[in-house]
C-alpha cells in the first residue's frame, strides 16, 4: 500500500468515525444540532479524502477535474442556497430532492463504471451486481423521490393518483426490471441493456409513488431516503470507496429504521403503504365528513381566554398550522402564563403531526418549552379523559375520529383522543381539510368550538385575554 493510499484510508476512516459520531448525537433535540455538524464535518473529510486520492491517483485527467470542481461550485452553492432560505415547512421538500439527486448521483456512478470497463471477458460478479443493484435502486430513488416532492410541494395532486391497469404495469415494469438487470450479471457485454434497466427502474418510481397519498408520504419519504442510503453503499462496492459505502450503509440502515418505525406509528405496514389502497378514501367516509362538518359552532379568542383562565387541566395539540404561521413562542408564551396561574398545561405530541418526523418536537424545543411538558401519543391519549381543554393549533388529520373508521385516508392512523376532552378548540383559517384531503368530524362535534384565524395571531388574542381574566 503507497502512503498515499494509507493517507487516504485514514481520511476515509476519520470520516466513518464522524458519522457515527454525529448519528448517535442526532438521537436527542438537545445534541441534535452538534450531531449535525460532526457529520458535516465528516463529509468534509470525506471530500478530501476523495480529492487527495484524485490529485495521486494516475487515472485522473483534466476532463475529470472540470466535472469536479464544477460539482462542486455549482453542487455546493445550490445547496448552500437552498437550505439557508428554505422554510421549515418546506424542509420535507427538500429532503426529498436530496434524496433524489443522491439517488441519481450513484445510479450515475454505476453507469460511468460500467461504461469505462473493459467489457470483453465480461464482469465478475462482485462487480457486476452491484453496478445492476445500484442502477435499480438509484433510479427507483431518483424518480420517486421527485415525484414526492412534488407531491410534497403540491405541484403534483397529494391524492393517490390511480389508472385503470396500474398493477398489470407495475408487474410488467417489475419483470423487465429483473430481467434485464439479471441479463446484465449473467453477460455484461453491452451497455443497452443495463439502459433498459434504468429506465424501467425510472419508471417503477414514479408508479410506486403516484399512488400513495393521504397520510402516508412520511413513510414513503423515509423509505426512499433509505433506499438512496443503500444505492450509495452499492456505488461505493462498485467503485471501491469505503467512505461511501460506509455513509450509505448508515444512511441505509437509519432511514430503514425510521421507515418501520413511522409505519407503526401509522399502524400500517411498509408492504400495504407500497402496495397501495390507503389513501383512497371512499365517497361514503367523504360524504359523512362533509355532513358532519356542516354545522360547526365559532368562537372568539375572548371566548377561548375565558375558558383557559378557568380550567384546571389544559392539552395544547400542536400540527402542520403551528409551523406554518410559525407560532411556537405565541404558543408557549400563553402556555407559560397559563402555567404561571397554577394551570396544568401539556403538549400532545403526534409522530407524524406537521411535515416532517419529530417537526413538532424541534419546533416547540426552539421556543425552550420544557420537555417534560411535552406528551407522546401513547401519554397523550390517556390525559384527554381528564382534560379540561384541548387547545389544537392547526392540527388536523392528526385528531380527525374518521381514523376510526375503515374506508378513507386516515383509516387506522393512531390519531389523539381530541375529542374525549370536555371542551375542544381549534385554531385554523378556515374549514380547509388537511394534507390527507378529507374533513374533520372533530370540528362539528359539540364540544367543539372553532377559532378561524391564523395561529399566531390568534394565539396572541387569546393571550391577551387569558391576562384580563386572571389578573381580574
Ligand atoms: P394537517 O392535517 O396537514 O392540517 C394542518 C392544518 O393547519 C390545516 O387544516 C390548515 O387549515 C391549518 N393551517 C395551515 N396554516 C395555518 C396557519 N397559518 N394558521 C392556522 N392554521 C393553519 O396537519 P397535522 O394534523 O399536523 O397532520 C400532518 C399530516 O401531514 C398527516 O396527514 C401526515 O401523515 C402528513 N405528513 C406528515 C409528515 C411527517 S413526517 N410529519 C410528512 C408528510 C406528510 P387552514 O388552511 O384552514 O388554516
Amino acid at each position: 500500500m503507497t502512503p498515499f493510499a494509507f493517507l487516504t484510508g485514514l481520511f476515509f476512516l476519520a470520516a466513518a468515525v464522524l458519522f457515527v459520531i454525529g448519528l448517535h448525537q442526532m438521537r436527542t433535540p438537545r445534541t441534535a444540532r452538534r450531531g449535525n455538524l460532526l457529520s458535516a464535518g465528516g463529509m468534509v473529510t470525506a471530500v478530501g479524502g476523495t480529492l487527495l486520492y484524485a490529485i495521486v491517483s494516475s487515472n485522473s485527467n483534466p476532463f475529470g477535474w472540470v466535472a469536479l470542481v464544477a460539482g462542486v461550485v455549482i453542487g455546493g452553492t445550490f445547496g448552500v442556497i437552498r437550505s439557508r432560505s428554505v422554510k421549515m415547512t418546506d424542509i420535507p421538500q427538500l429532503v426529498s430532492l436530496f434524496n433524489a439527486v443522491g439517488g441519481g448521483a450513484a445510479a450515475a456512478v454505476a453507469f460511468a463504471d460500467f461504461l469505462s470497463r473493459d467489457l470483453t471477458g465480461g464482469l465478475t460478479p462482485s462487480v457486476s451486481v452491484p453496478v445492476v443493484l445500484d442502477i435499480v435502486i438509484g433510479s427507483v430513488s431518483l424518480s420517486g423521490s421527485l415525484i414526492a416532492a412534488g407531491k410534497l410541494q403540491g405541484l403534483i395532486p397529494g391524492q393517490p393518483i390511480q389508472f385503470p391497469g396500474a398493477r398489470i404495469v407495475n408487474v410488467i415494469v417489475v419483470v423487465i426490471v429483473v430481467s434485464a438487470g439479471a441479463l446484465t450479471v449473467l453477460q455484461p457485454t453491452s451497455w443497452p441493456l443495463l439502459l433498459v434497466v434504468l429506465v424501467a427502474a425510472l419508471l417503477f418510481g414514479i408508479l410506486m409513488v403516484l399512488p400513495i397519498g393521504g397520510a402516508d408520504a412520511p413513510v414513503v419519504v423515509s423509505l426512499l431516503n433509505a433506499l438512496t442510503g443503500l444505492a450509495v453503499a452499492m456505488a461505493g462496492f462498485v467503485i471501491d470507496n469505503q467512505a461511501m459505502i460506509i455513509a450509505g450503509a448508515l444512511v441505509g440502515a437509519a432511514g430503514t429504521i425510521l421507515t418501520l418505525q413511522m409505519a407503526k406509528a401509522m399502524n400500517r405496514s411498509v408492504l400495504t403503504i407500497m402496495l397501495g389502497g390507503f389513501g383512497t378514501g371512499d365517497s361514503t367516509a367523504a360524504t359523512t365528513g362533509a355532513s358532519a362538518t356542516s354545522n360547526v359552532r365559532e368562537v372568539t379568542a375572548d371566548d377561548v381566554g375565558l375558558q383557559l383562565a378557568y380550567a384546571r387541566h389544559v392539552i395544547i395539540v400542536p400540527g402542520y398550522g403551528l409551523a406554518a404561521s410559525q407560532a411556537q413562542h405565541e404558543v408557549a408564551e400563553l402556555a407559560k402564563l397559563l402555567t404561571d396561574h397554577g394551570i396544568d398545561v401539556k403538549y400532545a405530541i403526534h409522530p407524524v403531526a406537521g411535515r416532517m418526523p419529530g417537526h413538532m418536537n424541534v419546533l416547540l424545543a426552539e421556543a425552550n418549552v420544557p420537555y417534560s411538558q411535552m406528551l407522546q401519543l401513547d401519554e397523550a391519549n390517556p390525559a384527554f379523559d381528564t382534560c379540561d381543554v384541548a387547545l389544537v393549533v392547526g392540527a388536523n388529520d392528526v385528531t380527525n375520529p374518521a381514523a376510526r373508521r375503515t374506508g378513507n385516508a386516515v383509516s387506522g392512523m393512531p390519531i389523539l383522543d381530541v375529542d374525549h376532552a370536555k371542551s375542544v378548540v381549534v385554531i385554523k383559517r378556515s374549514m380547509s381539510p388537511g394534507y390527507a384531503g378529507i374533513p374533520n368530524e372533530l370540528f362539528s362535534l359539540p364540544q367543539t368550538g372553532m377559532l378561524f384565524d391564523d395561529a399566531k395571531k390568534a394565539l396572541g388574542d387569546i393571550t391577551v385575554a387569558v391576562k384580563q381574566y386572571v389578573t381580574t
